[in-house]
């Protein structure tokens, strides 16, 4: 393990974030979760347009250009010496006396943490993972990935209580995402996914795995569909940089059917792409 904060690579036991850090008293910053196959990041590029698009959000700029930080998480990784890892990389507002406006210049600083990447058993793979659903209670912009996370660690957390592996938030009935995924279901042979709105992340995994279905020649929608859809569904599974594609097993107690004929065929692709990049 290795971490970054500012200027300098850090134990990641050392404690180096001040009192007055913005992102430490407000959540007033981004992050990026970017998954390390056998030492090479995946879906790099995709992982830094995103953060370039939460940061215009917010009305930040960044610290560096992302060559340089890009530059700097391939040197934490090697400082790692991690083959299979996960880097996490925030930029927050920077350190000024506290106050709820931007302060003026600000100095938005990153902070990265490179450890050994979560990975799903192959038990849990295999036999797909429970979820339970919870009431959606986030912000309007769940597109920006903020590091205002309360309402998905609350979630998370029920799910861990319930023994459910996932979160699913439901607005009003339709099915939204993941705590920390998005979700697929398929229907009569065609690919469901929540568009890519304010109301959900706009997942990378979910990208690739549209990009795949597409190669495959599978039948896609992106539209929303409803707990009950998701219910019925031939085959339900959810995507992150963590999880990659992962199969649902039961929905609040209730087993689904289970399938997974053409979660099979995206996650083998998924898996070539891993090793391809
Ligand atoms: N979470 N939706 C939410 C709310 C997320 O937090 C994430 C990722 C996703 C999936 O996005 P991607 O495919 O780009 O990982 C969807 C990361 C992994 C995390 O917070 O740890």
């Amino acid at each position: 393990e290795i971490a970054y904060y500012h200027d300098r690579f850090v134990d990641v036991d050392e404690r180096v974030i001040p009192i007055q850090e913005r992102g430490h008293q407000f959540g007033d910053g981004i992050y990026e979760v970017i998954r390390v196959y056998d030492g090479e990041p995946f879906t790099m590029k995709e992982h830094m347009e995103r953060l370039e698009k939460s940061a215009e959000a917010i009305g930040m700029g960044l610290p560096y250009s992302r060559e340089k930080i890009e530059a700097l998480a391939l040197e934490a990784l090697e400082r790692s010496g991690i083959q299979e890892a996960e880097i996490y990389m925030q930029i927050t507002r920077g350190i000024h006396l506290r106050q709820h406006h931007y302060p003026d210049p600000s100095e938005p600083v990153l902070s990265m943490v490179v450890k050994e990447a979560r990975k799903l058993t192959p038990e849990k793979r295999a036999a797909g993972v429970p979820v339970i659903t919870t009431e959606e209670i986030r912000w309007k912009m769940c597109w920006i990935k903020s590091l205002n996370l309360l309402p998905n660690v609350m979630a998370k957390q029920k799910a861990m209580e319930a023994g459910a592996h996932e979160a699913v938030f439901v607005d009003q009935g339709t099915v939204t995402e993941g705590s920390s995924s998005n979700l697929f279901i398929v229907k009569d042979g065609t690919l469901l996914t929540h568009p890519a709105t304010n109301a959900i992340l706009h997942g990378i995994t979910r990208r690739v795995i549209l990009d795949i279905a597409e190669e495959l020649g599978i039948p896609v929608e992106e539209r929303t569909f409803t707990l009950d859809e998701l219910l019925e569904a031939d085959e339900a599974f959810l995507s992150s940089t963590t999880m990659e594609a992962a199969s649902i097993s039961a929905v609040d107690g209730r087993p689904l059917k289970g399938g997974r004929t053409l979660l099979d065929r995206i996650h083998a692709r998924f898996v070539e792409r891993t090793k391809k990049e």
